[in-house]
């Protein structure tokens, strides 16, 4: 592993917070770390970054970003190993998607050395604000911007590039329920279904109000030609256990986010021996195998996420609910397993600990 190469200026905060933090109880999303790393891109070129104090920041209301949406995010984690020390999760993977989200929309390539090693000063920097508890990590939110202050459409030349950290506990605290979507689309090939783009959030936003007010949890979307073959859940990808296999929509036509989970996922099951395919799965393939009894297991993966169970399925007046997620195999299994690595109980036999 490398040292940290990068010479960031760091300014800290007189004014720690973390004294607020009740970690113990912790929520995602709910309570930021002391700093932030930012940098700023012009000219062609990536001309700061420093980390200072977490706060607010000031833009003109002309830019580009609040107007067109060209903005893309990730989703990395850090968790505490058995010493107390700050461990991160696959960043590397998540560096390489979003520079696959940048190129989509117009945006300029993060080096790794911002990404990663940025990320890894921070968290040294933040490092009490890693929680220890099983269940909990930082979860570490890098995202792009572009900053030009221009209302006229077209690809900005300013952007800025900031990852803030965030205390958390789990995304979801259930197994959740979901609703099969075949109204709204979320992808077709071409789009920038496979990116992190906040437009591929945005735009979920009212179809969730919808089904959440049938008190469902989350959407399932499916293709938008024939909304036949099922694609992703509006916060996590998905795998069906079916038989002695577990399926996941392939990424072939760009439409799906490549997820880090779901590739640790694939790479477990493969290994323990499991058979995985990814591969266009139909939601009528999914209620034939649920009236056959085949259906065993449900769930979303995703960084947020993790492992989560999915306690039901609803397409229409077809209601499939699966029995009781704590006697489940396969997610049980994994979610063990991926828990061991994650927190360096276990040795890291893929490269995926990235230490601070
Ligand atoms: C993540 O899993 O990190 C995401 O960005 C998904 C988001 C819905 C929280």
């Amino acid at each position: 592993m490398r040292s940290i190469a990068l010479d960031i200026p760091v300014t800290k905060t007189e004014h720690s917070r973390i004294g607020e933090v009740d970690m113990d109880h912790l929520q995602f999303g709910k309570m930021y770390s002391d700093h932030m790393l930012v940098a700023h891109y012009e000219d062609g070129e990536w001309k700061s970054a420093e980390i200072v104090p977490f706060a607010n920041l000031s833009l003109s209301p002309a830019t580009t970003f609040f107007h067109y949406g060209q903005a893309i995010f990730e989703g990395v984690k850090a968790y505490k190993d058995p010493e107390g020390n700050p461990i991160i999760f696959r960043p590397q993977d998540n560096w390489k998607r979003m520079n696959r989200s940048a190129a989509r929309m117009a945006m300029p390539d993060v080096p790794e050395e911002l990404f990663v090693d940025g990320m890894r000063k921070l968290i040294d920097i933040d490092r009490d604000w890693v929680p220890s508890a099983d269940g909990t990590s930082l979860y570490i939110r890098p995202f792009m911007i572009a900053v030009d202050e221009f209302i006229g459409v077209r690809p900005a030349e300013k952007f800025m590039f900031i990852i803030m950290t965030s205390p958390a506990g789990p995304y979801y605290s259930k197994p959740v329920s979901i609703y099969v979507q075949d109204e709204f689309v979320r992808a077709f090939p071409g789009g920038i279904g496979f990116t992190k783009a906040a437009g591929n959030y945005g735009m979920s936003m009212y179809p969730t109000q919808q089904i959440k007010a049938m008190g469902y949890d989350q959407i399932l979307w499916t293709d938008g030609y024939e909304h036949k073959y099922v694609q992703e859940i509006g916060t996590m990808n998905v795998f069906f256990v079916i038989g002695d296999t577990a399926i996941t929509p392939d990424l072939a036509k760009d439409t799906i986010l490549e997820g880090v989970t779901r590739d640790s996922v694939i790479t477990l099951l493969r290994e323990k021996g499991m058979k995985v395919e990814e591969r266009p799965i139909s939601i009528d393939e999914i209620a034939t195998a649920y009236k056959a009894g085949t259906f065993k297991e449900a769930f979303g993966t995703g960084t947020a996420a993790s492992i989560a169970p999915i306690s039901e399925l609803t397409f229409h007046e077809n209601h499939m609910k699966l029995a009781d997620p704590e006697t489940w195999e396969v997610s049980n299994w994994l979610k063990k397993e991926l828990a061991d690595i994650r927190y360096g109980r276990k040795a890291d036999t893929h490269g995926w600990i990235c230490k601070v």
